[in-house]
Protein backbone atom coordinates (compact mmCIF):
# COMPACT_ATOMS: atom_id res chain seq x y z
CA UNK A 1 0.00 0.00 0.00
CA UNK A 2 0.90 3.58 -0.66
CA UNK A 3 2.68 4.74 2.73
CA UNK A 4 0.27 8.44 1.86
CA UNK A 5 -2.72 6.25 2.17
CA UNK A 6 -1.43 3.79 4.89
CA UNK A 7 -0.63 7.07 7.59
CA UNK A 8 -4.11 8.17 7.58
CA UNK A 9 -4.44 7.11 11.06
CA UNK A 10 -2.44 9.31 11.90
CA UNK A 11 -2.82 12.65 13.94
CA UNK A 12 0.09 14.51 11.93
CA UNK A 13 0.76 14.02 7.97
CA UNK A 14 4.27 12.88 7.78
CA UNK A 15 5.89 14.71 5.09
CA UNK A 16 7.19 12.87 1.88
CA UNK A 17 7.35 10.03 3.55
CA UNK A 18 7.50 7.44 0.63
CA UNK A 19 10.91 9.21 0.10
CA UNK A 20 11.78 9.41 3.59
CA UNK A 21 11.91 5.91 3.20
CA UNK A 22 13.46 5.43 -0.43
CA UNK A 23 16.31 7.63 1.21
CA UNK A 24 16.55 5.86 3.93
CA UNK A 25 15.83 2.09 2.95
CA UNK A 26 14.83 0.47 6.14
CA UNK A 27 14.27 -2.54 4.17
CA UNK A 28 18.11 -3.46 4.97
CA UNK A 29 17.67 -2.77 8.47
CA UNK A 30 20.02 -0.85 10.24
CA UNK A 31 20.05 2.05 13.00
CA UNK A 32 17.83 5.36 12.09
CA UNK A 33 17.58 8.41 14.32
CA UNK A 34 14.38 10.28 13.56
CA UNK A 35 15.15 13.94 15.83
CA UNK A 36 12.05 15.20 15.22
CA UNK A 37 9.31 12.33 16.18
CA UNK A 38 6.17 14.19 16.42
CA UNK A 39 3.31 12.07 16.29
CA UNK A 40 6.12 8.99 15.08
CA UNK A 41 5.12 9.16 11.33
CA UNK A 42 9.03 8.42 10.32
CA UNK A 43 9.62 5.91 13.40
CA UNK A 44 6.93 3.87 12.65
CA UNK A 45 6.90 3.61 8.95
CA UNK A 46 11.21 2.98 9.78
CA UNK A 47 10.53 0.07 12.48
CA UNK A 48 7.76 -1.84 10.23
CA UNK A 49 11.06 -3.14 8.41
CA UNK A 50 12.28 -5.96 10.48
CA UNK A 51 15.99 -5.54 11.74
CA UNK A 52 15.34 -1.79 12.06
CA UNK A 53 15.86 0.37 15.36
CA UNK A 54 14.68 3.93 15.85
CA UNK A 55 15.98 6.30 18.47
CA UNK A 56 13.59 9.42 18.39
CA UNK A 57 13.75 13.02 19.85
CA UNK A 58 10.93 15.43 20.81
CA UNK A 59 11.34 18.32 22.88
CA UNK A 60 7.77 18.39 22.91
CA UNK A 61 6.71 16.08 25.97
CA UNK A 62 3.12 15.99 24.38
CA UNK A 63 4.60 13.59 21.77
CA UNK A 64 5.63 11.11 24.57
CA UNK A 65 1.86 9.64 24.32
CA UNK A 66 2.43 8.21 20.81
CA UNK A 67 6.06 6.75 21.73
CA UNK A 68 4.66 5.26 24.51
CA UNK A 69 2.45 3.28 21.62
CA UNK A 70 5.53 3.16 19.07
CA UNK A 71 7.11 1.63 22.74
CA UNK A 72 5.05 -0.84 23.28
CA UNK A 73 4.76 -2.29 19.98
CA UNK A 74 8.23 -2.40 18.95
CA UNK A 75 9.93 -3.14 22.52
CA UNK A 76 13.57 -2.59 22.72
CA UNK A 77 13.68 -2.12 18.92
CA UNK A 78 12.71 1.33 19.54
CA UNK A 79 13.49 4.80 22.15
CA UNK A 80 12.13 7.77 22.99
CA UNK A 81 13.90 10.66 24.87
CA UNK A 82 12.62 14.13 25.18
CA UNK A 83 15.12 16.53 24.39
CA UNK A 84 16.31 19.51 21.85
CA UNK A 85 18.23 17.52 18.72
CA UNK A 86 20.89 20.29 20.04
CA UNK A 87 21.86 17.48 22.42
CA UNK A 88 21.56 14.82 19.90
CA UNK A 89 25.25 13.34 21.21
CA UNK A 90 23.91 12.64 24.65
CA UNK A 91 21.34 9.84 23.61
CA UNK A 92 23.65 8.35 20.41
CA UNK A 93 27.13 7.51 20.52
CA UNK A 94 29.63 7.28 17.46
CA UNK A 95 30.00 3.43 18.13
CA UNK A 96 26.38 3.21 17.32
CA UNK A 97 26.51 3.41 13.87
CA UNK A 98 23.95 5.45 12.70
CA UNK A 99 22.49 4.87 9.10
CA UNK A 100 20.18 8.12 8.35
CA UNK A 101 19.77 11.16 11.16
CA UNK A 102 15.95 12.79 9.85
CA UNK A 103 14.88 16.15 10.68
CA UNK A 104 11.44 17.16 9.77
CA UNK A 105 11.55 20.89 10.66
CA UNK A 106 9.38 22.72 12.69
CA UNK A 107 5.91 22.05 14.14
CA UNK A 108 4.09 19.45 13.78
CA UNK A 109 -0.20 19.79 12.93
CA UNK A 110 -0.53 18.88 16.73
CA UNK A 111 0.93 21.77 17.93
CA UNK A 112 -0.80 24.35 15.49
CA UNK A 113 -4.36 22.61 16.30
CA UNK A 114 -3.60 22.97 19.85
CA UNK A 115 -5.07 26.82 19.95
CA UNK A 116 -3.93 26.86 23.57
CA UNK A 117 -0.01 27.22 22.98
CA UNK A 118 -0.58 29.75 20.81
CA UNK A 119 1.31 29.50 17.09
CA UNK A 120 -1.93 29.98 15.35
CA UNK A 121 -3.72 33.06 14.06
CA UNK A 122 -6.99 31.28 15.12
CA UNK A 123 -6.10 30.83 18.70
CA UNK A 124 -7.60 33.26 21.43
CA UNK A 125 -5.12 32.02 23.58
CA UNK A 126 -1.60 34.03 24.68
CA UNK A 127 1.11 33.89 22.11
CA UNK A 128 3.34 31.24 24.11
CA UNK A 129 4.56 29.23 21.04
CA UNK A 130 7.21 27.40 23.07
CA UNK A 131 7.99 23.85 21.26
CA UNK A 132 9.18 22.19 24.40
CA UNK A 133 12.23 23.09 26.85
CA UNK A 134 12.14 26.38 26.42
CA UNK A 135 13.07 29.71 28.89
CA UNK A 136 10.55 32.42 27.34
CA UNK A 137 7.57 32.21 26.06
CA UNK A 138 6.66 34.56 23.45
CA UNK A 139 3.81 36.39 25.43
CA UNK A 140 7.56 37.52 27.13
CA UNK A 141 9.29 38.76 24.51
CA UNK A 142 6.56 40.86 23.27
CA UNK A 143 5.99 42.55 26.82
CA UNK A 144 9.19 42.56 27.68
CA UNK A 145 11.98 43.26 24.53
CA UNK A 146 13.16 46.74 23.78
CA UNK A 147 12.07 48.82 20.66
CA UNK A 148 15.48 47.43 18.55
CA UNK A 149 15.35 43.52 19.62
CA UNK A 150 11.66 43.20 18.23
CA UNK A 151 12.53 44.97 14.96
CA UNK A 152 15.56 42.61 14.22
CA UNK A 153 13.28 39.70 15.19
CA UNK A 154 10.61 40.49 12.83
CA UNK A 155 12.96 42.05 10.22
CA UNK A 156 15.93 39.04 10.13
CA UNK A 157 13.83 36.45 11.25
CA UNK A 158 10.43 36.88 9.73
CA UNK A 159 12.00 38.97 6.65
CA UNK A 160 9.22 41.33 7.71
CA UNK A 161 9.64 44.76 5.73
CA UNK A 162 7.54 46.88 8.20
CA UNK A 163 9.55 45.47 11.51
CA UNK A 164 10.30 49.05 12.64
CA UNK A 165 6.44 50.23 12.46
CA UNK A 166 4.96 47.01 14.11
CA UNK A 167 7.69 46.54 16.81
CA UNK A 168 7.12 50.86 17.69
CA UNK A 169 2.98 50.22 17.99
CA UNK A 170 3.66 46.85 20.51
CA UNK A 171 5.53 49.33 22.76
CA UNK A 172 3.23 52.18 22.83
CA UNK A 173 0.09 49.59 22.88
CA UNK A 174 1.84 47.64 26.04
CA UNK A 175 2.37 51.09 27.68
CA UNK A 176 -1.54 51.34 28.39
CA UNK A 177 -1.68 47.09 29.09
CA UNK A 178 0.12 44.46 28.42
CA UNK A 179 -0.93 42.54 25.26
CA UNK A 180 -2.22 38.99 27.16
CA UNK A 181 -3.60 37.53 23.68
CA UNK A 182 -3.33 36.84 19.86
CA UNK A 183 -6.42 38.97 19.07
CA UNK A 184 -4.90 41.88 20.69
CA UNK A 185 -1.28 41.33 18.54
CA UNK A 186 -3.17 40.94 15.29
CA UNK A 187 -4.65 44.02 15.75
CA UNK A 188 -1.61 45.25 16.37
CA UNK A 189 0.30 44.04 13.08
CA UNK A 190 -2.60 44.41 11.19
CA UNK A 191 -3.04 48.22 12.31
CA UNK A 192 0.68 48.91 11.46
CA UNK A 193 0.79 46.78 7.58
CA UNK A 194 -0.04 48.80 4.50
CA UNK A 195 -2.90 47.14 3.29
CA UNK A 196 -2.00 45.29 0.30
CA UNK A 197 -4.47 43.21 -0.90
CA UNK A 198 -2.43 41.27 -4.05
CA UNK A 199 -0.42 39.62 -0.86
CA UNK A 200 -1.71 36.03 -0.37
CA UNK A 201 -0.41 35.64 2.88
CA UNK A 202 -1.80 36.61 6.07
CA UNK A 203 -0.60 39.55 7.26
CA UNK A 204 1.15 38.31 10.82
CA UNK A 205 2.42 35.27 9.62
CA UNK A 206 5.71 36.96 9.04
CA UNK A 207 5.57 38.00 12.63
CA UNK A 208 4.43 35.06 13.97
CA UNK A 209 7.42 32.85 12.43
CA UNK A 210 9.86 35.68 13.34
CA UNK A 211 8.53 34.68 17.05
CA UNK A 212 8.42 31.38 16.91
CA UNK A 213 12.17 31.01 15.67
CA UNK A 214 13.20 33.24 18.01
CA UNK A 215 11.25 31.70 21.32
CA UNK A 216 12.74 28.20 20.00
CA UNK A 217 15.67 29.52 18.86
CA UNK A 218 15.07 26.94 15.77
CA UNK A 219 18.47 28.63 13.96
CA UNK A 220 20.91 27.47 16.31
CA UNK A 221 19.08 24.16 17.07
CA UNK A 222 19.15 23.81 13.31
CA UNK A 223 23.20 24.49 13.03
CA UNK A 224 23.98 22.26 16.10
CA UNK A 225 21.60 19.60 15.16
CA UNK A 226 22.69 19.38 11.35
CA UNK A 227 26.75 19.46 12.97
CA UNK A 228 26.22 16.94 15.86
CA UNK A 229 24.32 14.63 13.03
CA UNK A 230 27.60 14.54 10.71
CA UNK A 231 30.01 13.68 13.74
CA UNK A 232 27.36 10.48 14.36
CA UNK A 233 26.04 9.30 11.14
CA UNK A 234 28.00 6.51 9.54
CA UNK A 235 30.26 6.53 6.79
CA UNK A 236 27.73 6.23 4.10
CA UNK A 237 25.30 7.43 6.39
CA UNK A 238 22.58 9.99 5.49
CA UNK A 239 21.40 13.01 6.70
CA UNK A 240 17.72 14.51 5.54
CA UNK A 241 16.64 17.39 5.92
CA UNK A 242 13.15 18.62 5.56
CA UNK A 243 12.73 22.36 5.25
CA UNK A 244 9.59 24.77 5.14
CA UNK A 245 11.04 27.98 5.31
CA UNK A 246 14.23 30.09 3.55
CA UNK A 247 16.14 30.77 5.90
CA UNK A 248 16.15 27.09 7.11
CA UNK A 249 16.38 26.03 3.27
CA UNK A 250 19.49 28.74 3.03
CA UNK A 251 21.45 26.74 5.56
CA UNK A 252 21.03 23.69 4.48
CA UNK A 253 21.76 24.27 1.29
CA UNK A 254 25.13 26.28 2.20
CA UNK A 255 25.98 23.61 4.66
CA UNK A 256 25.71 20.75 2.45
CA UNK A 257 27.03 22.13 -0.76
CA UNK A 258 29.92 23.69 1.21
CA UNK A 259 31.46 20.86 3.20
CA UNK A 260 30.82 18.29 0.22
CA UNK A 261 33.65 17.11 -2.17
CA UNK A 262 32.33 18.92 -5.00
CA UNK A 263 32.44 21.95 -3.61
CA UNK A 264 33.58 24.62 -6.27
CA UNK A 265 37.39 25.69 -6.35
CA UNK A 266 37.79 28.52 -4.33
CA UNK A 267 40.21 30.49 -6.74
CA UNK A 268 40.80 29.36 -10.29
CA UNK A 269 44.81 29.32 -9.19
CA UNK A 270 43.49 26.92 -6.41
CA UNK A 271 44.86 23.63 -7.78
CA UNK A 272 41.47 21.05 -9.09
CA UNK A 273 43.29 17.95 -7.47
CA UNK A 274 44.10 18.98 -4.33
CA UNK A 275 42.40 16.69 -1.74
CA UNK A 276 39.71 19.26 -0.33
CA UNK A 277 38.40 18.95 3.16
CA UNK A 278 34.88 17.97 3.34
CA UNK A 279 32.15 15.48 5.19
CA UNK A 280 29.72 15.12 2.57
CA UNK A 281 29.81 12.64 -0.78
CA UNK A 282 29.29 15.06 -3.72
CA UNK A 283 25.73 17.44 -3.62
CA UNK A 284 23.81 17.77 -6.49
CA UNK A 285 21.62 20.73 -4.95
CA UNK A 286 18.91 18.71 -5.68
CA UNK A 287 15.50 20.03 -3.80
CA UNK A 288 12.94 17.43 -3.42
CA UNK A 289 9.26 18.36 -3.23
CA UNK A 290 5.72 16.68 -2.59
CA UNK A 291 4.35 15.47 -5.25
CA UNK A 292 0.46 17.19 -6.17
CA UNK A 293 -1.32 14.35 -5.20
CA UNK A 294 0.53 14.80 -1.41
CA UNK A 295 0.15 18.70 -1.80
CA UNK A 296 -3.66 18.30 -2.25
CA UNK A 297 -4.17 16.02 0.41
CA UNK A 298 -2.19 17.87 3.03
CA UNK A 299 -1.90 21.50 2.29
CA UNK A 300 0.54 21.48 5.02
CA UNK A 301 3.15 20.24 2.62
CA UNK A 302 3.09 22.55 0.21
CA UNK A 303 6.17 24.30 1.32
CA UNK A 304 8.36 21.52 2.51
CA UNK A 305 11.72 21.41 0.80
CA UNK A 306 13.27 17.96 0.83
CA UNK A 307 17.36 17.74 0.77
CA UNK A 308 20.07 15.16 1.88
CA UNK A 309 23.50 14.16 1.99
CA UNK A 310 25.88 10.91 1.68
CA UNK A 311 28.50 11.06 4.82
CA UNK A 312 32.03 10.43 3.25
CA UNK A 313 35.00 8.64 4.65
CA UNK A 314 37.10 11.79 5.72
CA UNK A 315 37.06 12.73 9.52
CA UNK A 316 35.07 14.68 11.15
CA UNK A 317 36.30 18.53 11.68
CA UNK A 318 33.85 21.41 13.23
CA UNK A 319 32.44 23.12 10.04
CA UNK A 320 33.25 26.49 11.87
CA UNK A 321 32.30 27.98 8.63
CA UNK A 322 28.45 27.46 8.94
CA UNK A 323 28.64 29.48 11.99
CA UNK A 324 30.23 32.25 10.51
CA UNK A 325 28.38 32.24 7.50
CA UNK A 326 25.00 32.44 9.69
CA UNK A 327 26.50 34.99 12.41
CA UNK A 328 24.02 37.67 12.60
CA UNK A 329 21.25 35.03 13.16
CA UNK A 330 22.90 32.97 15.93
CA UNK A 331 23.74 36.90 17.46
CA UNK A 332 20.07 37.59 17.43
CA UNK A 333 19.04 33.86 19.08
CA UNK A 334 22.01 35.00 21.69
CA UNK A 335 19.60 37.83 23.38
CA UNK A 336 17.24 35.01 24.29
CA UNK A 337 19.65 33.33 26.83
C1 LIG B 1 6.96 18.64 11.65
S1 LIG B 1 6.90 17.85 13.17
C2 LIG B 1 7.49 16.22 12.85
C3 LIG B 1 6.43 15.26 12.51
C4 LIG B 1 6.90 13.83 12.38
N1 LIG B 1 7.83 13.65 11.29
C5 LIG B 1 5.72 12.89 12.23
O1 LIG B 1 5.72 12.11 11.29
O2 LIG B 1 4.79 12.93 13.03
C6 LIG B 1 8.25 18.54 14.03
C7 LIG B 1 8.45 18.00 15.44
O3 LIG B 1 9.79 18.31 15.79
C8 LIG B 1 9.86 18.78 17.09
N2 LIG B 1 11.02 19.66 17.15
C9 LIG B 1 11.20 20.85 16.50
N3 LIG B 1 12.40 21.36 16.80
C10 LIG B 1 13.01 20.49 17.64
C11 LIG B 1 14.28 20.46 18.28
N4 LIG B 1 15.15 21.46 18.15
N5 LIG B 1 14.57 19.40 19.05
C12 LIG B 1 13.70 18.38 19.20
N6 LIG B 1 12.48 18.36 18.64
C13 LIG B 1 12.13 19.40 17.85
C14 LIG B 1 8.53 19.50 17.31
O4 LIG B 1 8.23 19.53 18.68
C15 LIG B 1 7.56 18.64 16.49
O5 LIG B 1 6.96 17.67 17.28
Amino acid sequence: MNQISSSKSLDHYPVMLDKVLEICSPQKGGLFVDCTFGSGGYSSAILSSPNTKVIAIDRDLNTQKYAKDIKNKFKNRFEFHNIKFSELDKVVKKTQKVDAIIFDLGLSSLQIKNLDRGFSFNSKAKPDMRMGLNTLSGSEVINNFELQTLKDIFRIFGEESESFRIASNIIAERKKKSITLIPDLIKIIQRSKKKDFKKKINVSTKVFQAIRIFVNKEISELINGLIKATKLVNENGKIIVISFHSIEDRIVKYFFTNFSGNKSRSSRYYPENIEKKSLFKNYKNKIIRPSELEVEKNNASRSAKLRYVIRNEQDFFYPKDIEEKFINYLELERRND
